[in-house]
């Protein structure tokens, strides 16, 4: 597959609405806490914000949505937790997917999957087998995903299918080994929940993001949370290492004063 222009080998297009929003959906624990509640009921209403934030990217024009859901550090928490993660994600898968499908939404899942039961494994498949030709929104879940992972399978892959490559390899031959390979780099990344850190996500990707955190724990982030990130990016100045001035140069004008 030809892989999609890279933001440190080109400059690339930007846009008013990002194309991609990438999001860490952290604070469910403490959003159950501060309500006296088990963890796990945080991570039941996360589920109603997952709703809200592919309704509303779809709304507002967003092409690509993708959720970080379950890290590959996420096994170390308590087993109960993670049962009832596994549970909750058996569950969206069931009840969720026909509705993605109804409404146009392409649904893909990236990360390790060889540690998941084969129930979820076929689960998976069935509901990506099922939407993918959808076009209104691509809506990537991250499970078992880690960052330093995604960009190891790229690396023993390629070399698996090209053993040497005397002058080294490039970008270009890594990229198509990407978990996103088919995918714009995220334009807009979130993090809910206070936290000021990529915890392994995309790191590959997220090389010319714009970061943006919110104290908003993630079940009470909704559509007015999403357009204040949104319009937060559309304040930043994507200059990829050229400078201000450039930039202005080569802008639009937008009002152009029409001659007599
Ligand atoms: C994010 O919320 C959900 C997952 C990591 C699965 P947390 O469960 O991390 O919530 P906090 O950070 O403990 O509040
Ligand atoms: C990141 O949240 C992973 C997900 C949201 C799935 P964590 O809550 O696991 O991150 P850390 O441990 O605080 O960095
Ligand atoms: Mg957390």
């Amino acid at each position: 597959m030809p892989s999609l222009p890279s933001s440190t080998q080109t400059v690339p297009e930007t846009r008013q609405i990002p194309r991609h929003i990438a999001i860490i959906m952290d604070g469910n624990g403490r959003w159950a806490k501060q309500r006296f509640l088990p963890r796990i009921a945080g991570h039941k209403r996360g589920v109603d914000s997952v709703r809200s934030a592919v309704r509303t990217c779809a709304e507002r024009g967003v092409e690509h949505l993708t959720l970080f859901a379950f890290s590959s550090e996420n096994w170390r928490r308590p087993m109960d937790e993670v049962t009832f993660l596994m549970q909750l994600f058996i569950q969206a898968l069931e009840n969720e997917v026909a509705k993605l499908h109804q409404n146009n939404i392409r649904f893909r899942v990236i990360g390790d999957l060889s540690q998941f039961d084969r129930k979820i494994v076929q689960l998976i498949q069935d509901a990506e087998e099922k939407t993918k030709h959808n076009q209104k929104l691509t809506l990537t879940v991250a499970a078992n995903y880690g960052g330093r992972w995604d960009i190891l399978q790229a690396v023993n892959r390629m070399i698996r299918e090209s053993p040497s490559k005397a002058d080294g390899y490039a970008e270009a031959d890594l990229a198509p080994y990407l978990a996103m390979c088919d995918t714009p780099e995220p334009d807009l990344f979130i993090r809910t929940g206070g936290e000021q850190r990529i915890s392994n996500f995309l790191l590959w990707q997220l090389a010319y993001t714009e970061l943006y955190f919110t104290d908003l724990l993630w079940p009470d982030f909704d559509a007015r949370a999403l357009d204040a990130a949104i319009s937060s990016y559309q304040q930043r100045e994507r200059r990829f290492g050229r400078t201000s001035e450039q930039l202005q140069a080569t802008a639009e004008p937008r009002h152009r004063v029409s001659s007599v």
